[in-house]
C-alpha cells in the first residue's frame, strides 16, 4: 500500500486578491502553511521516536521511499523547501504548472469579465472545453491531456509520493483517483491549506483531508 500526498501551494499573493496565472510569491500565510504541512508528511515519514543515531539507516530508507514532485513555478518550489536540505528526493515537472491562461495571466476574474465579457461568458458555458485564447492559452482538457504521462509514471512507481501543485491539476488527480466525473471536476472545491492524504485501492482511493488555517 502506498500513499500519495496531494496539495497546493501555499496562498500565493495573487490568491489574495483573485489574480490568476503569473508567477508570484507566497504570502507570510502561504509560507506558515508550507512549513506545517512539511513537517507534518516529515514526522509521518520518520516518527520522532527513531533516533538519528541509532536508526539511522532506517531514517534514510524511509526518507528515500518517499518523492516529491512540484511544478516549477515560485509558490510551488517554495511550499516545498523544507525538503530541500539534501536529504529529500525532490523533482520539479514544468507540466504539474497551472493551467496557462493567455492573454488573462495575471489579470483578476474581475477584470477578465470586465475586459473580456465573451470569454468570460465562453468560460461559463463550457468549463472543461474552453480554451483561453492567446499563445499557449489552455483548457481543462488541455491540462489533462499534459497531466497524462505523469499519471502513468506516478501509476508505475511505488513509492510514496508527495505532489505539490496548482488547483487546475488538483482538480485533475484527486477527479482520477476518486473517479470523479469529468463534469463535475472544474468545480471540484479544492481550497488552500488543505492537505489530501490519497491511499489507492484495488476500486477507488480512500481520501483523509487535513486542514490547516488558511
Ligand atoms: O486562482 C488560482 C488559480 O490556480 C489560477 O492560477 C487558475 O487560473 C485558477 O486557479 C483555476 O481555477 P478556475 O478554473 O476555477 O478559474
Amino acid at each position: 500500500e502506498r500513499t500519495l500526498w496531494l496539495s497546493r501551494h501555499g496562498e500565493s499573493t495573487y490568491n489574495r486578491v483573485n489574480r490568476i496565472g503569473g508567477d508570484p510569491p507566497l504570502t507570510p500565510m502561504g509560507a506558515k502553511y508550507a512549513r506545517a504541512m512539511n513537517a507534518f508528511i516529515q514526522n509521518q515519514v520518520v516518527p520522532p521516536h527513531l533516533d538519528p543515531d541509532v536508526d539511522a539507516e532506517e531514517i534514510e530508507l524511509r526518507r528515500k521511499n518517499l518523492h516529491v514532485w512540484t511544478s516549477t513555478l515560485q509558490r510551488a518550489l517554495s511550499s516545498v523547501e523544507s525538503f530541500e536540505d539534501g536529504n529529500w528526493h525532490t523533482m520539479h515537472f514544468k507540466v504539474l504548472g497551472e493551467i496557462f491562461a493567455g492573454i488573462c495571466e495575471d489579470m483578476t476574474y474581475e477584470e477578465i469579465e470586465r475586459t473580456y465579457p465573451d470569454i468570460w461568458a465562453a468560460r461559463q458555458k463550457n468549463k472543461l472545453l474552453f480554451r483561453y485564447p492567446g499563445p499557449g492559452g489552455e483548457s481543462y482538457s488541455d491540462v489533462i491531456e499534459r497531466l497524462k504521462p505523469i499519471i502513468v509514471e506516478l501509476e508505475r512507481m511505488e513509492d510514496d509520493l508527495l505532489i505539490v501543485t496548482h488547483q487546475v491539476v488538483m482538480r485533475t488527480l484527486l477527479a482520477y483517483f476518486c473517479n470523479i466525473p469529468l463534469e463535475e471536476m472544474p468545480t471540484m472545491t479544492v481550497p488552500l491549506h488543505t492537505l489530501y492524504k490519497v491511499t489507492p485501492k484495488p476500486y477507488g482511493a480512500e481520501v483523509q483531508v487535513y486542514q490547516w488555517d488558511a
